[in-house]
């Protein structure tokens, strides 16, 4: 492994622009129009000290070390804030330079700590870079005066410090929250000698708004602001680029590490998908690789009941291969299946389904897109005739209305959050439609011109009441429509909207949206200039999770918003690798490329490669293999990376189905709670330890690479393979690219996927083509995937789970900003500072009604089960609605959810629960039992781990 650097150019770098000619230093320049002579300096070579500039950045001036001689002009400009002009003639080395940056060095050193041999940053530190780049020798004015060199270090966030003795009131850090992050947690408080950096009304950082973002830190050129990491380990002296493993945004970073232990992850200037941002959770969150819970040896048993007992990986992999073969034998084909994560890579979801279609020969194999997605998929490939989003991420900077709809991108999607913030404070205007008050409809200089409160379930009324504003307000863009468009089926569409019954105004009472601002809203998407859609999971996991993604679709073709730039239809995915696993065919109906298993040509082309004939039927879907097993049919289940009781809907019937099972095994890396129905467990790896790729929620495919060895012997595409070899199959990759080269071969959307072509690009947005080699970042610019755009009518139909007298309260979830889905990963790390346990949000009039107050145990109950929780008193939810996240298997919000599913997709209905809230006393029994339970296996990983 080597260095990895990344060259600072100082200032941003402009948009294409005509070039301007100048001369730097008796070398002649061409950069664009608008470009600052710090930069065009430090692209022809040439880098002029500065302290108060970097390249993420608007140049701010201040500092006065950049100063440059400019021919014909007077005194000394800045560079970083003087931009280039045809002719210029621009010197800057001269002595006259040396002696004034000298004297600014001077001053910025005579108040700062002399300790440079002991200090954490020595050797990453731009005040040393630069007090050496001028030949600093000695301190002309002494170090006795006023100075701040008594400050008081605050150490209240778990990952960072902020040393104020350190700090040279630069103002990177605060620039860095406020244009980069926009959180504005930070100030310059203060004037003169006593101007110092503050979190928020000068609190600590943990105190402040700050959500630990880490951007202040890697703006600060001093270590003023520094990771803990590097001052207990030191600097890195190695780095690699790899991809975040946790949510669909795919940030990429640099791992830097020093020897063998990784130090800190910085995130990657060249990352397309993050531009050099991240947020706390891939920024810091990555200490459970080391947790002590982990289990690193294969363990077996014969029964639930019995305690594991551990094994070598030979015996747990002939035990878990003549497991499954003895139930088929008795059971039959079908008896066994397979389900793969998302947290994987795309190689290893890859194995899962092959294991099962080649090794089992079925197509019982589901992932766990199943309970996010699976509506997005459907919906996109059946209008557009893609099942994926339109846009990269860059697209949102041109997009003129953002739509938000059932997304929270602050808390799931921060760091395209980040972007869409800055298109905002530009000036582009917002429509949020979500059952509450989500934190980006009022934020630091953001207001949404319009919040939809509507009452979950309700999206395609919404949706349709809106296309019936466009409709008959003549808003439709009939020449888009006409063109692009099959018409027969849009004029279809456009009627069904048309009806009086569709509108706003005949809807209010359903949707619990005022009429007037859904057509305010409406009108503004249609006529607002290019208008971009951004959903989540508050669209798909609804009984209509796939007609919502339908009647977003419709809606965006009838305005002509797909197939340009700043507009389309973008489901912001929830796990890292979500696209990727759906397009590697981890669904029980389709290979890889989303080709149906019943199509005969694929279907040969598959055997042809696999030497195998293949299942034309499609398999069993996730809820379908525990009914199965309920009913004594299915028997054994092979789940990597995934822990379906707690992420599931309805815990007690996963839990019946998994009991009902005669061979379990779970590959994960901590004894999730699934593992405590199971019978294999093999110890799985971190993505810091493996090689291979991710597909964020743009199509992009990013590299994986190995940061280090796997702590359990065996990354998790060869423990695949080994299972894979003892059910005798032939497979023999040497390495995760032989696996997506095989992809590639079978797969038209990836034939151009290579890990040469990824490393050559950075990355790749399939579909990748002759013409555009590193991928469409834009999808259907020349007319829809599937030829015409497919108009679909969606009537609005109740869910059946209804309020009433027993359950009048609507419970929706989601999930916060330092927790990840089900908190294996985070709950093992210092992010248990910001949310050490699921609270359950309630309006302060639902609250009063029943005698609660912020804090209370409540106790939370639907027709499917119950669990106990603290309430939190907000307005963030309307009257009628309770919110809670499902991080914590304590809470085990799931045992409250029902079975109720998307028509199309069988998507569960998270987002609508029927329930009611009242006082307790306390966790339940089966929660006091549970968390015996819990500390009982933390014991046993402990001991185990010694
Ligand atoms: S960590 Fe992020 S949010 Fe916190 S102060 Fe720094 S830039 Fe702002
Ligand atoms: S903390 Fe760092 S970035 Fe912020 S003002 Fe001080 S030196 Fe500059
Ligand atoms: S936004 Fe998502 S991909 Fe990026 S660092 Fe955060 S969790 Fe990782
Ligand atoms: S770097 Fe130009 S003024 Fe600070």
């Amino acid at each position: 492994m080597a260095w990895i650097s990344e060259t600072d150019l100082g200032t941003k770098a402009v948009p294409a622009a005509p070039l301007v000619t100048l001369s730097i230093d008796g070398a002649e320049v061409r950069v664009p129009t608008g470009t600052s002579i710090m930069r065009a300096a430090a692209l022809a070579g040439t880098s002029i000290p500065k302290l108060c500039a970097t390249d993420s950045l608007e140049a701010f001036g201040s500092c006065r070390v950049c100063l440059v001689e400019i021919e014909g002009r007077a005194g000394f400009p800045a560079s970083c804030t003087t931009p280039v002009a045809p002719g210029m003639s621009v010197r800057t080395q001269t002595e006259r330079l040396t002696q004034l940056r000298r004297g600014v060095m001077e001053l910025y050193i005579s108040d700062h700590p002399l300790d440079c041999l002991t200090c954490s940053a020595n050797g990453d530190c731009e005040l040393q870079d630069v007090a050496g780049a001028v030949g600093l020798r000695d301190v002309r004015y002494g170090y006795e005066g006023a100075n701040h060199l008594e400050g008081c270090k605050d150490e209240s966030n778990p990952y960072f410090t902020f040393d104020p003795a350190k700090c040279i009131v630069c103002s990177r850090c605060v620039r860095a929250c406020d244009e980069v992050q926009g959180t504005f947690a930070l100030t310059v408080d203060g004037r003169g000698f006593a101007s110092h950096i503050a979190a928020s009304q000068d609190e600590e950082f943990l105190a402040s708004e700050c959500v630990s973002c880490g951007a202040c830190v890697q703006a600060c050129p001093t270590s003023a602001l520094i990771e803990k990491e590097v001052e207990k380990v030191g600097t890195p002296d190695t780095a690699i680029v790899t991809t975040c493993a946790y949510c669909g945004v795919g940030c990429t970073f640099r791992a830097e590490m020093r020897g063998e232990q990784l130090v800190r992850m910085v995130p990657w200037k060249e990352g397309k998908a993050n531009r050099g941002h991240s947020c706390v959770k891939g920024r810091f969150a990555w200490g459970y690789a080391n947790h002590k819970e982990r289990i690193l040896n294969p363990m077996i048993r014969e029964s639930i009941e019995q305690p594991w007992r551990e094994v070598t990986w030979d015996e747990a992999i002939a035990h878990t291969a003549s497991e499954f073969r003895r139930i088929q034998a008795k059971y039959g084909t079908r008896s066994v299946g397979g389900i793969n994560s998302s947290r994987c890579t795309n190689e290893e979801t890859y194995l899962v389904q092959k294991l099962i279609r080649q090794g089992f020969h079925n197509n019982n194999v589901d992932t766990c897109a199943r309970v996010c997605h699976s509506p997005t998929g459907y919906g996109l490939k059946t209008t557009f005739g893609t099942s994926a989003g339109t846009q990269d991420f860059d697209s949102v900077m041109q997009a003129d209305v953002i739509l938000i709809i059932g997304a929270n991108p602050t808390d799931g999607h921060p760091v395209f959050a980040s972007r869409m913030k800055q298109r905002l404070r530009q000036g582009a205007r917002l429509i949020v439609v979500d059952p509450r008050r989500t934190d980006i409809v009022r934020t630091p200089h953001i207001e949404a011109d319009h919040h939809l409160p509507l009452k979950p379930g309700t999206n395609v009324a919404v949706l349709t009441a809106m296309a019936h504003v466009v409709v008959t307000e003549g808003l439709a863009d009939e020449d888009y429509v006409r063109a692009r468009c099959d018409w027969d089926e849009y004029a279809e569409w456009a009627a069904f909207v048309a009806q009086p019954e569709r509108s706003p105004e005949a809807t209010e009472a359903l949707t619990r949206v005022p009429a007037a601002d859904l057509r305010a809203a409406a009108r503004l998407y249609a006529t607002g200039g290019r208008a971009a859609i951004y959903y989540g999971l508050g669209v798909t996991e609804h009984s209509q999770g796939s007609s919502t993604v339908i009647a977003i679709a419709n809606l965006a073709m009838a305005t002509g918003n797909v197939g340009i730039e700043g507009a389309g239809v973008n489901p912001l995915r929830g796990q890292n690798n979500v696209q990727g696993a759906c397009d590697m065919g981890s669904f029980p109906h389709e290979y890889s490329g989303y080709r149906h298993v019943s199509d005969t040509t694929v279907r040969e082309m598959f055997e042809a490669a696999w030497g195998v004939a293949l299942d034309p039927e499609p398999g069993l879907r996730i809820p379908n293999m525990l009914d199965a097993a309920t009913e004594g049919v299915f028997k054994a289940l092979f789940i990597q990376g995934e822990d379906i009781l707690q992420s599931d809907p309805n815990t007690q019937h996963v839990a019946a189905g998994l009991a009902a099972m005669e061979c379990v095994v779970v590959q994960d890396l901590f004894l999730n709670e699934t593992a405590n129905y199971a019978h294999v467990f093999l110890p799985g790896s971190t993505f810091l330890e493996k090689d291979g790729t991710f597909t964020n929620a743009e199509r992009r495919i990013q590299r994986v690479r190995q940061v280090m060895r796997p702590k359990n012997g065996y990354a998790d595409w060869e423990i695949v393979q080994n299972v894979a070899r003892a059910v005798g199959l032939d497979w023999s990759y040497a390495h995760p690219s032989e696996i997506m080269d095989e992809i590639a071969a079978l797969t038209p959307t990836f034939a151009r996927v290579s890990y040469a072509a990824l490393d050559e690009h950075g990355s790749l947005q399939w579909p990748a083509t002759d013409a555009m080699p590193a991928g469409t970042p834009t999808m259907h610019i020349d007319g829809f995937v599937r030829g015409k755009g497919h108009f679909v009518v969606t009537d609005y139909v109740p869910t059946d789970e209804k309020t009433g007298p027993r359950f009048p309260l609507l419970l929706t979830t989601g999930r916060i900003l330092s927790q990840y889905n089900v908190g294996a990963q985070t709950r093992r790390t210092d992010n248990v500072v910001w949310h050490p346990e699921d609270l359950l949000e309630i309006h302060p009039a639902d609250a009063e009604n029943r005698g609660l107050r912020d804090g209370d145990w409540v106790l939370l109950r639907s027709r499917a089960g119950e669990t106990t929780l603290r309430a939190q008193v907000t307005e963030r939810v309307a009257p009628g609605v309770v919110y809670t996240t499902f991080h914590h298997p304590e809470t085990q919000a799931n045992v409250i959810t029902t079975d109720y599913s998307d028509w199309a997709t069988n998507c569960p209905e998270y987002k609508v629960t029927a329930v009611q809230v009242s006082a307790s006393n306390g966790p339940s029994d089966w929660q006091e039992s549970y968390a015996r339970q819990a500390e009982q296996s933390r014991r046993i990983a402990a001991v185990a781990a010694e």
